[in-house]
């Protein structure tokens, strides 16, 4: 699956790369065959450049808006289940570091993020770059990755509410048939969805030790199994007389009505790194929303892509 790592430098000249229209006046850039915010990829380029996992790092790696904030605060809770107290001042992002916003995200690495200074005892980072980018850094150590996906239709439906609580929205707002389209035809942050998905998972395959592959609906099915996966794939499972315990409190520290309901969670202001407020992480939480925004067409078409693109996978939605 790896690519050539032909990737653009830290100056951000994507002159030559295809472009298309994105919102407003913000473009995503064609570059080693994921769309990418151009905002986003000077940080890219530094991550790739700079990041070398520690073999105790923990990367938690996702498409956008297919549960990555629900499991930065279950991954720092299973590795700090001593600190949940934590989950309730900080909001889970502030927590788990983003790779290419956060930590890469300015030019001077050093004042962005200390990566030595990490809120818990393990370092825990996120990214939503594909692992196609990713290889080397990933390859590089014996760190643990978990990757969680979800179905394409709520991802797009959830997706298409975040992105209309930008900023740059109440310029123009992404129209839902935009948002189908573009999501259809790959051309979105971070896609195409397919091909980010399949690099996971392919790698889960190859090699389950170092790659765990979950998805949101698992997880909202059975959360107890999935946290105990979680927890062992880490090297920390839980153990002893208090250990179920233990993982009904992680989840219900890390349940969406619990964590959407902290002021740090609920607040309107927006992180130094992205102009979004930190509510909008929070809206449904529910399997299966997208009925509520696609029609049959829709659905249709999105299902008939998604046969094709997972077929021979061994995986589906
Ligand atoms: P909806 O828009 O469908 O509600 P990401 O964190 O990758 O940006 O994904 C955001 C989605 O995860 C949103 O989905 C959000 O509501 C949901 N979400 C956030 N925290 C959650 C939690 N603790 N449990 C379940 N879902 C959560």
């Amino acid at each position: 699956m790896e690519i050539d790592q032909n990737f653009p430098d830290e100056s951000n000249d994507l002159s030559s790369f295809q472009k298309e229209k994105w919102l407003a006046n913000q473009y995503l850039y064609k570059i080693n065959g994921f769309w990418l915010l151009d905002y986003f990829v000077p940080g890219i380029s530094r991550t790739i450049k700079h990041f070398r996992p520690l073999p105790s790092d923990v990367i938690l790696a996702s498409f956008p808006k297919t549960g990555t904030t629900w499991l930065k605060s279950l991954l720092f809770a299973i590795v700090n289940r001593g600190s949940l107290e934590l989950l309730a001042r900080n909001h889970p992002h502030e927590l788990v570091p983003i790779l290419e916003a956060q930590v890469y995200g300015s030019a001077d690495i050093e004042s962005c993020y200390n990566t030595t200074d990490s809120p818990g005892s393990r370092r825990i980072f996120s990214t939503h770059m594909a692992h196609q980018l990713l290889v080397r850094n990933l390859n590089s150590s014996e760190c643990r990755v978990v990757y969680v996906t979800r179905n394409p239709k709520d991802t797009l439906v959830s997706m298409f509410h975040f992105v209309n609580k930008w900023k740059i929205a109440e310029k123009e707002a992404l129209q839902i048939e935009d948002a189908v389209d573009k999501f259809c035809r790959g051309v979105f942050p971070c896609g195409p969805y397919y091909d980010h998905v399949l690099g996971y998972r392919q790698e889960s395959l190859n090699n389950p030790k170092k790659n765990l592959f979950t998805t949101y609906e698992d997880l909202k099915a059975d959360p107890t199994t999935q946290v105990k996966k979680m927890a062992e794939f880490l090297g920390c499972p839980f153990g002893g007389k208090d250990g179920d315990k233990e993982v009904e409190e992680v989840i219900k520290s890390c349940s969406f009505e619990i964590l959407r309901n902290y002021e740090v969670n609920k607040s309107e202001n927006s992180p130094t790194w992205f102009e979004v407020p930190y509510n909008s992480f929070f809206r449904k939480g529910e399997v299966g929303d997208h009925m509520n925004f696609l029609d049959d067409e829709k659905i249709a078409l999105i299902d008939e892509i998604t046969r094709i693109k997972f077929h021979g996978s061994g995986f589906n939605y």
